[in-house]
């Protein structure tokens, strides 16, 4: 249970209501809590959204600690999605929180240090043919924001929908380019 009187942070990769829609909410009971998101965010949509405590805009590479621990921010524009998506990795532990990068459907155990890369295939596959179709974007500049995400040689893949991955997150990673290369852009 969290003290909401003890709450500092509230960190989120992009601007959506599945995101931090109840960041209101969160700041009614726990008045102290600051929305942590890229600077884009900030200026463009949360400090409108939520006006009583404005956000720490966070610019990429840029680093911030909370005690324990020692957070640096990714600005990832358009992955997963949106102009203002941005990573936050844990250095101390090696998490990386990966919002909805690795989102599998059905109900899955909350860790696993299996591949978690083929049931992410299967939920990009079944989004294709329907109404979420196109859940990334897929332009010249994603790549590359991948790779930069798997050379943090994170040791655990905080997904925000599906199990979490323990183990080599460098590999994960750049098995899931692959996957997201082949299904969103299947002529290459
Ligand atoms: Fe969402
Ligand atoms: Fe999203």
């Amino acid at each position: 249970m969290i003290d909401p009187g003890k709450l500092r942070w509230v960190g989120f990769n992009h601007f959506e209501a599945d995101e931090c829609g109840s960041l209101n909410e969160w700041q009614t009971v726990a008045p102290n809590a600051t929305a942590v998101c890229s600077m884009v965010a900030k200026l463009v949509s949360v400090d409108d959204f939520a006006p009583a405590n404005p956000a720490k805009g966070m610019m990429g590479n840029e680093v911030f600690e909370t005690g324990k621990h020692r957070f640096r921010f990714l600005h990832t524009p358009h992955v997963p999605h949106c102009w203002e998506a941005g990573f936050l990795f844990e250095e101390t532990s090696g998490v990386l929180f990966c919002t909805d990068l690795f989102h599998q459907n059905g109900d899955v155990e909350p860790l696993s240090t299996k591949d978690v890369v083929g049931r992410a295939r299967e939920t990009f596959v079944e989004y294709q043919a329907g109404p979420l179709a196109n859940y990334m974007p897929y332009t010249k500049n994603t790549e590359g924001e991948l790779k930069r995400l798997a050379a943090l040689k994170p040791k655990v893949l905080a997904t925000m929908q599906g199990s979490v991955f323990e183990g080599d997150g460098e590999h994960v990673v750049n098995d899931y380019t692959a996957l997201i290369r082949e299904v969103l852009d299947p002529e290459s």
